[in-house]
C-alpha cells in the first residue's frame, strides 16, 4: 500500500497507537466539598418549601454523604473546568464567559491541549496527521464540527468529524481510526475526547451528583510504517451496542418544540445505576472473553486492563471474570478515585497514566462501556 502524498512510503495497513495525550483541568472537587455544597442546597430547598413539606405536598430532599459516594462508586474527587459555580448552592452548574466565533471554543481548547500532548510524545508534527475525530459524549454545538475546529487550531490538513457514542466514544473512535489505517485511507489519525461532563451532570440530583469529572484525552492511531519506535500494536478492536433506557440524556435540538419541558431533569444525565451495574458487567465481561478467544489471546495472560472508569465495583467484577482471579491495582489500575467518571476518556486516562512500566511483548486491553448501551474493546501489545 502506498501513501498518496508520499508515494515512496510503503504503508503496512497495520494500525498502532503511537502515543496518547491528556489535559487535566487544574481545579478539583473533593467529596467533602461536594457534599457540603449539596447539603447546603438541600437546606435551602427544604426551607423554601417548608410549608408544602409540612403539608405533605412536597417530599423533603435528603442529604448526600461522603461515605455513600466512596463506598458505592470508589470516587473521591473529580476535576472540573469551573469549580466555584458548581459548588455555589445557588448555581450548581458550570459558568464561564461565552466566547466569540473567532475564539477557540472551550471544548476545542482542551481537546487541542490533549492532542498537542499526544503529538509531542509521538514526535509528530501536525502536518503529518491526516484526520481528526472528536469522539465524546457531548458536543458543544451542532456545527461546525468540534473536530474541524481542533483540526484548524492544530494546523492539520485532511478532514475531521465528530462522533458520539457516549462513554464508548473513544474506543469507537480508535476502531474508526484503525479502520482508516487498515483501508489505507489515512496513515495518522488523532482521536480526541474532550469530556466537559460538568455541563451534563445534574449537580442537584443526589443519586448522580458525585459521578462525573472533566478532562480531555487524545489517542494518535497510525500506520505501523510511520510509528515511533515505542508504540502499541492494535491486535484487534470490537464494538457492541444494545439499546437501553437505563442511561439517558434527552437534551437535543428538538427540545424547543416542547418548551414546557425543555429544562426538565431528563435534559441532563439520568440513569438507573443499579440496573446499569447488573446488566453491563456480564455483557462486557463476555464480550472481552469472546474477543480474546477470536484473537487467540489467553485472557488470563493479559498484563493489564485499562477499563472504563465509572464504578470501582464494576471494574472489580469484570477484571475478576476476565483474569480468573481478583485483579490487583497493578493489573487493573483505577483513575476514577481522583478523576471521577470522565465518560469516554476514562479508559484512555488509565492507559495514558499506567503503561510506561510495561515491557515489549506485554498484552493489554483498553475497554469502555456505558450509555447506549455501548461497549468497545481494543487489545494492544507493546512494541519497542
Ligand atoms: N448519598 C447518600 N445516600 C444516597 C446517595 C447519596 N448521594 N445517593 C443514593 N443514596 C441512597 C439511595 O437513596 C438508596 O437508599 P435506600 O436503600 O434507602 O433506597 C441507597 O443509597 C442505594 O442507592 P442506589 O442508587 O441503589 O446505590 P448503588 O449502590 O446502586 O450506587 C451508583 C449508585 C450510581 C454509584 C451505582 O449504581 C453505579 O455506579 N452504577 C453503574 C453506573 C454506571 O456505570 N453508569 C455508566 C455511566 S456512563
Amino acid at each position: 500500500m502506498q501513501d498518496s502524498q508520499h508515494p515512496s512510503l510503503a504503508l503496512t495497513g497495520r494500525p498502532v497507537i503511537s502515543a496518547t495525550g491528556l489535559f487535566t483541568p487544574p481545579e478539583s472537587i473533593t467529596n467533602a466539598e461536594l457534599v457540603e455544597s449539596f447539603n447546603a442546597f438541600v437546606d435551602r430547598h427544604n426551607a423554601a418549601h417548608a410549608d408544602a413539606i409540612a403539608a405533605g405536598e412536597v417530599a423533603p430532599l435528603a442529604y448526600s454523604s461522603v461515605e455513600f459516594i466512596e463506598k458505592a462508586s470508589g470516587i473521591k474527587a473529580r476535576h472540573v473546568m469551573a469549580k466555584a459555580p458548581v459548588l455555589d448552592p445557588a448555581i450548581m452548574a458550570p459558568r464561564w464567559d461565552e466566547r466569540s466565533n473567532d475564539d477557540l471554543s472551550i471544548m476545542a481548547e482542551i481537546g487541542v491541549a490533549a492532542a498537542r500532548d499526544a503529538l509531542a510524545r509521538a514526535g509528530r508534527a501536525p502536518e503529518d496527521v491526516d484526520a481528526v475525530l472528536c469522539a465524546a459524549s457531548n458536543m458543544q454545538r451542532a456545527y461546525p464540527a468540534m473536530a474541524i475546529e481542533i483540526q484548524q487550531a492544530l494546523g492539520i490538513e485532511g478532514f475531521g468529524f465528530d462522533m458520539n457514542v457516549a462513554c464508548s466514544s473513544a474506543t469507537f473512535g480508535i476502531q474508526t481510526a484503525a479502520d482508516y489505517v487498515r483501508a489505507g485511507h489515512a496513515k495518522s489519525v488523532l482521536v480526541v475526547s474532550p469530556e466537559i461532563t460538568s455541563g451534563h451532570l445534574n449537580w442537584r440530583d443526589r443519586d448522580s451528583h458525585f459521578i462525573f469529572g472533566d478532562v480531555a484525552t487524545a489517542v494518535l492511531v497510525e500506520d505501523a510504517a510511520i510509528a515511533p519506535p515505542q508504540h502499541w500494536d492494535i491486535l484487534g478492536t470490537k464494538l457492541k451496542t444494545v439499546f437501553s433506557n437505563n442511561i439517558r440524556n434527552n437534551f437535543g435540538f428538538l427540545n424547543r418544540a416542547h418548551p414546557e419541558t425543555a429544562d426538565a431533569p431528563d435534559k441532563l444525565f439520568v440513569q438507573e445505576g443499579r440496573k446499569v451495574f447488573k446488566e453491563v458487567v456480564p455483557m462486557v465481561a463476555q464480550m472481552i472473553l469472546d474477543e480474546a478467544a477470536r484473537l487467540g489471546i489467553d485472557p488470563e495472560g493479559l498484563r493489564r486492563l485499562w477499563l472504563h472508569q465509572a464504578n470501582a465495583g464494576m471494574n472489580r467484577l469484570i477484571a475478576h471474570k476476565v483474569l480468573g482471579h481478583e485483579a490487583s491495582e497493578d493489573e487493573s489500575p483505577t483513575v476514577l478515585d481522583t478523576y471521577g467518571n470522565t465518560s469516554s476518556a476514562g479508559s484512555i486516562i488509565a492507559f495514558h497514566q499506567h503503561q510506561a512500566d510495561l515491557t515489549p511483548g506485554d498484552t493489554g486491553l483498553i475497554c469502555s462501556f456505558g450509555a447506549g448501551y455501548s461497549a468497545g474493546t481494543v487489545f494492544v501489545r507493546k512494541v519497542g
